[in-house]
């Protein structure tokens, strides 16, 4: 591992590039009908580091998930990704500023093979407009091949090559997610979002999960936020830690100091 780790609330925010932390939330807040999900939800994630989401279920995760995603709209506070309000930009506006996420529940075209629906994730980033992609011009043609070509590289590196051409349908569901996985390091990232990526794998896959997340990590300099049941990956991939309980920030600190928080033990992580 690299020397990324420091203690103090701004643990993993000081690997920025630019002067400032990649992602800030302030004072976020949510609610459905009676329910308030998110309360004053604040915190910031610094460009190149690893931030653990963690709360019990219905805590706000994925809600907070959606709100950076730009598939909700909070009620109340602000989102700022590298250095620009974004509070207002569509699911595609962020993709485009490289925000790139997975679902809790695997979301892919099932009836498509591997290949497609990861170049679906190279859309956001598409210099061609439909019109010229519509005429099939040169331009668009030789797009698409280094589209494509890019794909299989990414398929290649996670292992999923002898699976390009096969229905996503008929796949187990590890190896779905690695798809959905593929599919959003295809929109090549600032900002990679996992919704408990581990969930449902068996403990194997939960090791080489935790290390293709370090290696993405460090190879490509992608910053990651993780939102994960699994407490043996979160303690020993990310950098920060964010609790949430009921819509609240629990506490924000590296691994050791939130497991040794109290308040946390109470809530959360139990005896
Ligand atoms: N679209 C929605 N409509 C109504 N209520 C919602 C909606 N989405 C989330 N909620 C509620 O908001 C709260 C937070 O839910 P959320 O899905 O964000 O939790 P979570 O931390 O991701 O939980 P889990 O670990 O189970 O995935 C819950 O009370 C949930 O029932
Ligand atoms: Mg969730």
């Amino acid at each position: 591992m690299t020397g990324v780790h420091t203690t103090g609330p701004e643990a993993g925010v000081e690997r920025r590039r630019d002067g400032e932390p990649l992602l800030e939330v302030e004072a976020v807040g949510m609610s459905f009908g009676g329910v308030r999900a998110l309360k004053d939800v604040s915190f910031k994630v610094g460009e190149g580091s690893i931030t653990g989401l963690i709360g019990s279920n219905g805590a706000g995760k994925s809600t907070l998930f959606n709100c950076i995603s730009g598939i909700y709209r909070p009620d109340t506070g602000g989102i700022r990704f590298a250095g620009r309000d974004i509070l207002g930009a569509r699911v595609s506006a962020r993709s485009g500023l490289g925000i790139s996420r997975t679902f809790q529940n695997v979301a892919l075209f099932e009836h498509l093979n591997v290949l497609d629906n990861v170049l679906v994730g190279g859309h956001a980033r598409g210099r061609v407009g439909f019109l010229r992609a519509g005429f099939r011009l040169p331009g668009s043609i030789l797009e698409e091949r280094r589209m494509r070509r890019e794909a299989l590289e990414i398929l290649a590196d996670l292992g999923l090559e002898s699976v390009a051409y096969d229905e996503v349908a008929a796949l187990p569901y590890g190896t779905r997610k690695q798809v959905e996985l593929a599919r959003a390091l295809m929109g090549r990232p600032r900002l990679l979002m996992l919704d408990e990526p581990a969930a449902g794998l068996p403990h194997g896959e939960v090791t080489s999960l935790a290390g293709e997340i370090r290696r993405i990590n460090e190879e490509f300099g992608i910053t990651v936020i993780l939102v994960e049941h699994h407490m043996g990956m979160v303690m020993s991939v990310c950098h920060q830690v964010v609790v949430l309980d009921h819509g609240r920030i629990l506490a924000v600190g590296t691994p050791r100091e939130v497991q040794e928080d109290r308040g946390v033990v109470e809530a959360y992580l139990g005896g």
